[in-house]
């Protein structure tokens, strides 16, 4: 199904601002949302953490927390955006206006203005990383000579060179910039719907390649065996956290998306789609990954380090190696841009609905500010003190400030923005608003019943419980 301009549910439900664009085709709006989840998020930073938690039983847990946490959240954010009809802060007010509930203005607003910080603070870092993969692709082609002595060294030489760290930044930077100024359908949804299936098709003749060279029967294993007791708090913990920042969740990236939208039919069948692409994603760079790993004899739970320095030094041992690299740092860098166009994307909008800037003035406006900010994040020399108070929130001692701005959104900026948003839609919003998803559905009023329940208690204390530990207000002992 298309959501066509004359698609008859348009003239039921709240009408579309036209002058606002919107997506295409249903195809097109599932590439940038799925776009929008796949990131440095499953292909850098799951089968790290799945590496250090142990493999299978930390598979599992974090399955469920995308069942039970996740998927909840992700249809409030979609229906929110969709009925809402406009940038994360208006449709937020709009909705909790309308339903007059005196609470819902003050808890919307706050909502509103964490969401367009939290975008414009984590783009400005991700540009940095994803600017790592750029040079490593720079690397794997013979363009940019590497360090002596692999991978490590050179990975440390780009982290400590602001010259090169910011290059990329800048780079990546514009590219961005140049989508989003295109708009939703002339931008975004053509980019995304080449990225994406690029990106899976890469995965696959990635995962046909471990097939041949080894290490499958290991890697499999690894990840789907659940091993429960290497099983521990923390690890749920970093699970359900995870969980939530895969699926781009808390800061009104599917609210945007959903604005787009020119139909309430088919969101809860999209919201599962998106969380199966970005799963199956995560599934299946961890086997290919995790593969190469345990062929090359190296060991799973190498951390942060695992793609950039573990991964280009054994890809250097195999045969067809070069390309090997080749086709996966321009997968990582893909999976990268998709993502940093929905950051982008939820503050351009933001200044086009709130004050009418254009466009094009946004995306370029905001693409300055955002490289300024991130340049402070690609010179790793640059540290800050962090107030005893603080630490718990920003991290110990003299911090950089990629790791103070990561810290700051993941562990607090999002969890607070995905509490307030599964309070706003399951306490603050009217009833039509909140099931408009549910009603095409032969069973709708079953599943809404169930939503309801799980956004209103489960989501909202689930959250704040991860919340209230990464900012070490609770200790797990
Ligand atoms: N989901 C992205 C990833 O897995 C990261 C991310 C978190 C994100 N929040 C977001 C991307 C909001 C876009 C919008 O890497």
């Amino acid at each position: 199904m298309e959501y066509s301009p004359r698609a008859v549910s348009d003239q039921e439900n709240t009408e579309v601002d036209p002058s606002r664009g919107s997506f295409g085709t249903r195809f097109g709006f599932l590439m940038a949302a799925a776009g929008s989840a796949v990131g440095l998020g499953n292909i850098w930073k799951f089968p790290y953490i799945t590496g250090e938690y142990g493999g299978g039983a930390f598979v599992l847990v974090y399955l469920a927390c995308i069942v039970i946490v996740g998927l909840p959240l992700m249809y409030a954010e979609l229906i929110i955006g969709r009925r809402g009809g406009s940038d994360v802060f208006g449709a937020l007010r709009n909705l909790t206006a309308k339903s007059g509930s005196p609470a819902g203005a003050a808890v919307s607003s706050v909502a509103g203005i964490m969401a367009v910080l939290s975008g414009l603070f984590i783009l400005s870092f991700y540009s940095v990383v994803a600017g790592w993969a750029v040079h490593f692709l720079g690397v794997s082609v013979g363009a940019i000579p590497a360090a002596p002595g692999g991978a490590g060294p050179t990975f440390t030489a780009l982290f400590e060179s602001f010259e090169w760290s910011a290059t990329w930044h800048t780079v990546f930077m514009i590219i961005t910039v140049v989508v989003v100024s295109g708009g939703i359908n002339g931008g975004i949804e053509k980019i995304c719907s080449r990225l994406m299936p690029g990106l899976i098709g890469i995965l696959l003749l990635m995962l046909v390649y471990v097939g041949v060279t080894g290490g499958l029967g290991d890697s499999l294993e690894f990840l789907f065996a659940p091993n429960f007791h290497k099983l521990s708090m923390e690890a749920v913990v970093e699970a359900l956290g995870h969980a939530f920042f895969t699926l781009s969740l808390g800061m009104g990236a599917m609210v945007t998306y959903g604005s787009y939208l020119k139909s309430d039919r088919g969101i809860v069948r999209d919201g599962v789609t998106i969380a199966l692409i970005d799963t199956g994603v995560a599934l299946l760079a961890g086997t290919v990954i995790f593969a190469v790993v345990f062929a090359g004899g190296k060991e799973a739970g190498a951390g942060p380090g695992l793609v950039f320095v573990t991964l280009p030094d054994l890809f250097d041992s195999m045969p067809g190696g070069t390309v090997i690299a080749i086709a996966f740092f321009v997968l990582l860098i893909f999976a990268a841009l998709s993502s940093a166009i929905s950051l982008l994307e939820v503050v351009v909008s933001f200044l086009v609905d709130r004050f009418g800037v254009s466009r094009k003035a946004a995306a370029a406006g905001l693409g300055v500010a955002i490289w300024g900010l991130g340049l402070l994040s690609a010179n790793s020399s640059l540290t800050f003190g962090i107030p005893g108070a603080l630490s718990g929130f920003l991290g110990e001692g003299d911090k950089a400030m990629l790791d103070i701005l990561d810290n700051l959104t993941t562990r607090v900026m999002l969890p607070l923005g995905g509490v307030l948003i599964a309070v706003t839609a399951g306490w603050l919003i009217t009833k039509e608003d909140r099931e408009a998803g549910f009603e095409h559905l032969e069973r709708g009023p079953g599943y809404a019943k169930a939503w309801t329940f799980l956004i209103r208690f489960v989501a909202p204390v689930l959250v704040l419980f991860v919340l209230l530990v990464k900012a070490e207000f609770i200790s797990l002992g």
